[in-house]
């Protein structure tokens, strides 16, 4: 299992490495354009200390480069479609990117603590501490990202843009609902999905609530790709063995995608003037980051339910 993990980690940073590698160039804004530099080196470092401690355990080296096949484990088939044409949806993506990251190394560590594999639990320490501090690194450049991706529009239409990030967010919380509804195979994160699932829909109200208010409408085929995207997502986690702890790891991503959306909508409102948006969007933010925490309480629970699942 730890050495599944491993492989799974080996292939997020891979992915890692040929996002940092165009990140720059698409950031818009001198400072993030410089982290994402910064992490493209340390993104390296992952990805050699992963690498060699695969190559310890006398991995096949085919399961190393099996990297189309494993990345989707991690719901790599949302974020390798992702197609960020804006500096703001470019650090949302990566923001969210990060999360994923971290969860994988958190669920790692607890694999490897389990198998009392010191050196493992070690090396998935250190990594899970650059990709937080990666996180917060975004997390601090919010501003300049939303400067930049409305620099690259007519700054006349930023109207037009607010009701493009509420069209994004009615679009987001239709899939989260769809991640929600499912059954995560543990009390602990099933518990944490009903509760935030009555949030969900609220949020949902609220936002339609906004774009009635300026007299526009979800985009309903955007609303149905995404839908379709969560069901395939559903499907694939159901055929994986160790679900609990992956979509453990994909709700925490998914909840960082949410914080990264309503970070860009409550910014772009405020340059519109558009007050009452920018408040919604601050008041969802917080409960999106505060699910987030509240997956992330459940690593041990979701650790414990992927070894149940594989004993039985
Ligand atoms: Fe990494
Ligand atoms: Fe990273
Ligand atoms: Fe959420």
């Amino acid at each position: 299992m730890l050495t599944s993990y491993l492989t799974d980690a080996h292939s997020i940073e891979v992915q890692a490495l040929e996002q940092m590698r165009l990140a720059p160039r698409l950031a818009g804004d001198r400072e993030m354009a410089a982290a994402f530099r910064e992490h493209f080196a340390e993104t390296e470092e992952h990805e050699r200390l992963v690498r060699e401690e695969l190559e310890r355990r006398d991995a096949a080296p085919s399961m190393i480069k099996d990297v189309a096949g494993r990345a989707g484990g991690w719901g790599m088939m949302l974020f390798a479609r992702m197609n960020p044409d804006t500096p703001g949806k470019l650090a949302m993506h990566a923001y969210s990117y990060e999360h994923m990251e971290l969860a994988a190394y958190e669920l790692l560590r607890r694999f490897a603590e389990h198998e009392g594999d010191e050196r493992a639990r070690a090396l998935a320490e250190r990594i899970g501490a650059s990709e937080r501090s990666m996180a917060d690194r975004i997390a601090s450049h919010w501003d300049g990202a939303v400067e930049a991706s409305l620099a690259a529009k007519d700054a006349q239409d930023l109207g037009k843009e607010v009701v493009k990030y509420l069209r994004d967010a009615h679009a987001l919380e239709a899939q989260a609902l769809q991640m929600l509804g499912t059954d995560p195979g543990f009390e602990a994160l099933a518990a944490v999905f009903r509760e935030h699932r009555d949030e969900t829909e609220e949020h949902q109200r609220l936002v339609d609530e906004r774009l009635d208010a300026l007299g526009a409408h979800p985009s309903r085929f955007q609303a149905g790709a995404m839908r379709m995207s969560a069901m395939n997502l559903a499907g694939f986690f159901k055929a994986q063995p160790d679900t609990p702890a992956k979509l453990a790891g994909f709700a925490y991503a998914f909840e960082a995608l949410e914080t990264g959306a309503y970070e860009l909508l409550m910014r772009t409102a405020r340059r519109a003037g558009d007050e009452e948006t920018a408040a919604m969007a601050e008041r969802i933010l917080a409960d999106e980051q505060r699910a987030a925490e509240r997956v992330a309480g459940t690593w041990d629970a979701a650790v414990e339910a992927a070894l149940r699942v594989r004993a039985d």
